[in-house]
């Protein structure tokens, strides 16, 4: 890891307008599901972050060309001619797995590293293997290597029911679908407005998709696949999440822009209940706070339950509340490992489980920490915000995986925080 940081000095007020970028959970599947159709899709409002550049070096290893233009895409995959995802590749961003279900539609075969588990959890992918295997793709996992296989019969279409609404599992299984002839369903789908977007983006492909954003999706095959152009990736309603929290520690007012705030319906309302004012628009989100937040309870649930990707945010929040509040975790077994740095920034913070008790401090004590995942790391710059004297906040890559200039755009609301 690089010796960049991210320093903040806290006490700050926040104000002004901010705008979010394409949701990063939406464009790494766009990028994987070009390769359904040959020929050149072009995605717009695609961030420029970290994750983004490995998918594309994930695309341009298949075969693909990709130009990268600011925040436009050119996708090239007429000359697809390799159906293997690397370990080298795949290890650093386990997304790569997204280009399964793609490969298996374009291949009838598909050769992806296992990815390894992450700083959040295990990281499975037993519910990928057992709805695809539903549709009759055949497995040979060794050597660290998913080995998939279309019999010489074909795929069937068929009814999948997932053990948990699983969103990567969801996405291959859609993709997987979309090109077997027949109606296949989906029960028991991740319902995340990034499923929407890809379902949107292959139905502009050709597909015939109905029911996404709800737990049932019902799927038309089909054979013909032709690229898009300029399709735009969604909003990145995480990013928004994660703005709002800053306004909020920041006091405001702050409009977070770009996003669909029906997208954020439970963080909005645990907001106001941590005692926020917000004003809620067509695409964007103002947020006022002042004085100490209210304690508030908050449980991670698949979409459109609290968002896990939220969380560790959100426990900032509660860390400053004048009571004591219970953060459950119960999407990633792993979810807390933020938790001992931002006791090292004065936080009262006792673990019990996959549940969080938190009693509130007046403020927080700015100190060198170590962001751990990408959300973990957003966490502890927000915290920052806050804190009394200066924060540096150290393996800062994990937060440039997926936050498109968070330094300069909360710069740009009056943050004294700069690269170091
Ligand atoms: C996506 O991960 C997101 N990543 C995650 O965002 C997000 O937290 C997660 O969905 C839940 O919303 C991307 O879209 C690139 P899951 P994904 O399959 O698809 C278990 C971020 O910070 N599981 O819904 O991997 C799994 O271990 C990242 O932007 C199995 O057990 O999430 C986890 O506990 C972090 N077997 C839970 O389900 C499987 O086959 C949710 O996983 C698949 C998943």
């Amino acid at each position: 890891m690089s010796v960049e940081r991210i320093i903040v000095e806290g006490g700050k007020t926040l104000t002004g307008t901010v705008q979010v970028s394409g949701a990063k959970n939406s464009v790494l599947k766009l990028m994987a599901a070009s390769i359904l159709a040959s020929g050149t899709t072009t995605l717009t409002n695609v961030p420029r972050i970290s994750d983004v550049a490995l998918m594309e070096e994930v695309l341009r290893h298949l075969g693909a060309t990709v130009i990268a233009e600011n925040n436009t895409l050119t996708i090239d995959t007429s000359n697809l001619s390799c159906y293997e995802a690397p370990y080298e590749l795949v290890n650093r961003m386990r997304a790569s797995t997204a280009v399964l279900g793609p490969l298996i539609n374009r291949f009838g075969k598909a050769r992806v590293a296992m990815p390894g588990g992450c700083q959040i959890g295990s990281r499975q992918m037993d519910l990928h293997f057992a709805g695809l295997e539903a549709l009759g793709v055949a497995f040979e996992n060794k050597h660290g290597f998913i080995n998939a296989s279309v019999p010489s019969s074909g795929l069937k279409a068929g009814r999948v029911a997932l053990g948990f609404p699983s969103v990567g599992a969801t996405e291959n299984l859609m993709i997987v679908a979309s090109a077997i002839p027949g109606t296949s369903v989906i029960e028991n789908a991740a319902c995340e407005p990034e499923i929407c977007d890809l379902a949107e983006f292959l139905i502009a492909m050709g597909a015939e998709i109905k029911g996404q954003g709800t737990p049932v999706i019902t799927i038309q095959g089909t054979q013909d696949f032709s690229p898009v152009t300029d399709y735009r990736t969604v909003g990145d309603r995480i990013e928004a999440g994660t703005f709002l929290v800053a306004g909020a520690l920041g006091g405001g007012p702050v409009t977070v822009q770009g996003f669909n705030p029906e997208h954020l319906r439970i963080p909005l309302a645990k907001l106001k209940a941590l005692g926020c004012v917000l004003d809620i628009a067509h695409q964007s989100v103002t947020v006022t706070h002042e004085g100490a937040f209210k304690p508030t309870d908050i449980q991670t649930l698949p979409y459109p339950g609290f968002p896990t990707d939220l969380q560790p945010q959100f426990m900032v929040l509660a860390a400053l509340a004048d009571g004591v509040s219970v953060i459950t975790e119960n999407i990633f077994e792993n979810r807390f490992m933020f938790v001992d740095e931002l006791v090292r920034m004065g936080a009262t913070v006792h673990l019990e489980g996959h549940h969080a008790v938190i009693e509130g401090v007046k403020q927080l004590s700015g100190a060198p920490v170590q962001a751990s995942d990408l959300r973990a790391g957003a966490a502890l710059v927000l915290a920052g915000i806050n804190a009394e004297g200066s924060s540096h906040i150290s393996e800062v890559e994990h937060i440039y995986r997926g936050y498109e200039g968070l330094v300069e755009k909360l710069q740009g609301l009056g943050a004294a925080i700069h690269h170091g």
